[in-house]
């Protein structure tokens, strides 16, 4: 995507060893009209299927899920929990995700109200590194036995293990609208 290409140039910023900030327009200031035609690009790729639902996770992926959801007919968002609840949800499925960047492990959890085997689920989130926040939702859809009709990431990097390993635990491959291949003296390479 061109105008994507050109905010993670321009506004990226490169963080030692291996991360990009992008705080400007993606996961703290939110370019709405970016967003927009974010939701766009996502509606015309996955076209061909017949999505009900986008599921997430909180916290950034949910204003992205939001304006996605607009392109598709009757498309409700379901995002993540990751904080455990006081209130006790038996009704709940659950996994665990591993933070990398964080270095911790939390509890997923969403409510079976709100995903069950009637649903055609499109995964989305703003980022994807080693793929485990997104491997955590597709074992959730799993339980709930929901269908995933696709999975898609505004930027993924390359060079990290998530594509690799969503591809192979889950036989899908994933959408990205821009892939990282590295870092260069402080300047983002992304995929042609
Ligand atoms: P993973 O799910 O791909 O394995 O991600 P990981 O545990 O490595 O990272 C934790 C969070 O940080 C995830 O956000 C992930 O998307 C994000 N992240 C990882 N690498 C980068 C990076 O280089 N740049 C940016 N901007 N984000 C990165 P999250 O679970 O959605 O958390 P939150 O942001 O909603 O709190
Ligand atoms: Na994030
Ligand atoms: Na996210």
């Amino acid at each position: 995507m061109k105008i994507l290409e050109k905010k993670i140039k321009e506004e990226g910023q490169v963080l030692e060893p291996d991360i990009l900030k992008v705080d400007s327009f993606l996961n703290h200031q939110i370019d709405v009209s970016l967003f927009q035609e974010i939701g766009q690009t996502f509606q015309k790729h996955f076209s061909d299927k017949k999505i009900n639902k986008i599921l997430t996770i909180e916290a950034s992926g949910i204003g992205l899920a939001v304006i996605c959801a607009q392109n598709f007919d009757n498309c409700k968002v379901v995002f993540v929990k990751k904080a455990a609840s006081k209130i006790t949800d038996d009704h709940a499925y659950t996994t665990t995700i591993h933070s990398f960047t964080k270095n911790t492990d939390y509890i997923a959890r969403v409510s079976a109200d709100y995903l069950n085997e009637d649903d055609h689920v499109l995964i989305l989130d703003d980022f994807l590194a080693n793929g485990e926040a997104i491997l955590g939702m597709y074992d959730l859809c799993q339980q709930a036995h929901a269908t995933v009709e696709g999975i898609g990431v505004v930027i993924a990097k390359g060079f990290q293990s998530g594509m690799t390993r969503i591809k192979q635990e889950t036989g899908l491959d994933v959408y990205a609208l821009e892939v990282i291949e590295g870092f260069e003296k402080g300047k983002v390479i992304l995929r042609k």
